[in-house]
């Protein structure tokens, strides 16, 4: 881990070893946190630099940063460095206190995953995310076939523990639909609880029928009573969900900027 400081800023770069595998490319993130005085661009450019020369230093040659659409002078910071923006990620939450939820009818029997079903919703991700608009697929110095194959182990990793439950829809006998949902992702200040939709995907040939809505709006009957906000994200051109999401009373909550930079 790589980490310095100055009055203004801390800058970390960590090494994934996960990603460093998959990818084939030793990948690290940086995090960037402000102090309460606001930095300078002098402040911020310096030890980014120090930060991607130690990086080089420790064979790192693909680096990741998450950044709120506000902190403009660290996006520029960024982008003078040869960061480029890879994905925008918008989320969305259900706040159970304040928010009745808007039933939908379901176009489809709703069930807990079975492990009969993995091979069904690989493929069903296999198809769903070929060629994505996430920031691994719109990454050129990333093999394609290695950002498709992501989707696949998500669905497996779900099965070994990743996902508290799985939720899909079937037509007809055969499943078209899954959503994974997780319990617990984080808490508030005040012990607030959130949990979260993780990965969904609807089979192409029963897509328009509903079969997305009704399974979210499976998911906020289930963390009733378990959580106090229920958090989905996406890519901000992912209309279908966004739309979704709004019909059920999810209302928009944070989003952020994902950019990369290669060697
Ligand atoms: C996105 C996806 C899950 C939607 O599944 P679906 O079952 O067809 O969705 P629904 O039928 O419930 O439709 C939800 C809303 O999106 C709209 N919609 C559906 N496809 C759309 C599209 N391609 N573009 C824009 N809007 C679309 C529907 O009209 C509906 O809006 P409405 O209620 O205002 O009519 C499916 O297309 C899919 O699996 N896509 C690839 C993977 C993906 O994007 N997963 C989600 C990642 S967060």
């Amino acid at each position: 881990m790589i980490k310095l400081e100055n009055n203004f800023i801390v800058v970390q770069i960590e090494k994934l070893d996960w990603d460093t595998n998959h990818f084939g490319i030793v990948m690290g993130n940086m995090t960037i946190h402000q102090k309460e005085q606001p930095p300078s661009r002098s402040d911020i450019d310096s030890l980014i630099g120090e930060a991607m020369n130690r990086a080089n230093k420790e064979g790192i040659e693909h680096i990741s940063i998450r950044l709120e659409p506000d902190s403009k002078k660290l996006i520029h910071a960024c982008e003078d460095r040869g960061f480029r923006l890879m994905d925008t990620r918008i989320e969305f939450i259900f706040d159970y206190k304040a928010t009745k939820l808007k039933e939908v009818k379901n176009q489809c029997i709703l069930r807990e995953g079975r492990a009969e079903d993995e091979e069904k919703l690989v493929s069903i991700s296999i198809e769903s995310f070929s060629n994505y608009i996430d920031r691994f697929h719109s990454d050129e110095k990333i093999d394609n076939a290695k950002a498709d194959k992501l989707y696949e182990l998500w669905v497996r990793n779900s099965y070994k523990g990743y996902a508290d439950s799985i939720i899909v829809a079937e037509i007809e006998g055969e499943p078209v639909g899954f959503s994974t949902f997780k319990e617990f992702v984080s808490q508030t200040d005040k012990g607030e609880k959130m949990g979260e939709i993780v990965l969904s995907a609807v089979s192409q040939s029963a897509r328009g029928k509903g079969v997305y809505t009704s399974m979210i709006c499976q998911g906020v009957r289930m963390g009733s009573g378990r959580m106090d906000y229920l958090l989905v994200k996406t890519q901000i051109d992912n209309r279908a969900v966004q739309k979704a999401w709004a019909s059920l009373g999810f209302k928009p909550y944070r989003s952020e900027y994902i950019f990369h930079y290669s060697k």
